[in-house]
């Protein structure tokens, strides 16, 4: 009998390429940047399996490229980047890489959240351009974080992981959910305060937001919501870019009507505001939250394990339900 093709869109690890040759013929694309959709419908032809990446945009027409498909699997939680309901009217399953991003998505908030507060990002670059003329009372002062209000928009699994590690730095956390079958189970601590949307960025020091990019969360934060929050408040994006209304945040910041912001995700990516790019309080990353080793290495073999259960009968481990 014929072995499974699988196409997949990027290097993925040695030993998840050999885990997938185990059962399928496996043709991987390379290039250094995201493959042209072009070429992405060419090499889809044959194929049962597409493992790809949020870069890829999977619409009716790509689906359509990939007849013989069963199962896109894309490495990655968010799920934005497939056109769901096209792929429901194929046949084609869908599915993510939950948990395993969890713990290192937490971790990069953290350090977004302590790079803002604390200003490092900016006092680096004051300091190789030679601007530092040494130790002042009252150089570069950030903002404690401890017995303030961690507000966290989201509560799924990473914005769980983000609470839980509030109290080392002695915040309080409160949330919000609106879409919670979007967003995972999570659980609640007791001692989190569950706010509406409002009022939890009316009281909140910090804002994380953990939502996945639908209809309901594009521009969740625009110049309505930033002028709800506080004047000395910070705003964290680990989520999507098109959540924050970036001209709108440009603007707030520019005008100090928030202390700061740090944002790993953009509108449109991987261009950044230039608004954004001018300004000293607000520290940009380029997508990072996911990006160690072992967790790129896990969410690779999530993907693979997905096609293997799909292409041998059964449902895939993690299966996109939207
Ligand atoms: C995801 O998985 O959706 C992240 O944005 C990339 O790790």
């Amino acid at each position: 009998m014929a072995r499974p093709g699988v196409l997949v869109t990027c290097r993925i690890p040695t030993s998840v390429v050999e885990r997938l040759e185990a059962a399928c013929d496996v043709e991987v694309f390379a290039g250094p940047d995201a493959m042209p959709p072009g070429e992405l419908k060419a090499r889809l032809e044959g194929k049962q399996a597409l493992l790809c990446l949020l870069t890829d945009r999977i619409t009716a027409d790509v689906l359509d490229a990939g007849r013989d498909l069963r199962i896109v699997a894309n490495i990655a939680v968010g799920f934005d980047n497939i056109d769901l309901d096209a792929a429901r009217a194929r046949g084609v399953v869908v599915s993510n890489t939950p948990d395993v991003l969890t713990q290192a998505t937490a971790d990069l908030t953290w350090g977004l959240i302590l790079a803002a507060t604390r200003r490092i990002p900016e006092g680096e670059r004051l300091l190789r351009r030679g601007g530092w003329s040494g130790w002042a009372l009252d150089f570069l002062l950030g903002s404690d974080l401890r017995d303030k209000q961690l507000g966290i928009v989201g509560l799924g699994r990473i914005g769980a992981a983000v609470a839980s590690r509030a109290a080392a730095f002695g915040m309080r956390v409160a949330y919000a959910t609106l879409d919670e079958a979007a967003a995972g189970p999570s659980a609640a601590d007791p001692a989190w305060a569950r706010l509406g949307l409002d009022e939890l960025l009316s009281s909140s020091d910090v804002v994380s937001l953990h939502v996945p990019l639908t209809p309901s969360t594009r521009h969740l934060i625009d110049r309505r919501a930033i002028l709800r929050m506080k004047r000395r408040a910070y705003l964290i994006n680990t989520s999507r870019g098109p959540v924050v209304d970036e001209e709108a945040l440009a603007w707030a910041l520019r005008e100090r009507l928030l202390a700061g912001a740090a944002l790993d995700v953009f509108e449109e990516e991987p261009r950044v505001h230039p608004g954004l790019l001018e300004l000293e309080n607000v520290v940009l990353a380029p997508h990072l939250g996911s990006a160690t080793v072992e967790t790129r290495t896990a969410m690779a073999d999530l993907a693979a394990r997905n096609v293997l259960a799909v292409l041998s009968g059964g449902p895939p481990l993690t299966p996109v339900r939207a």
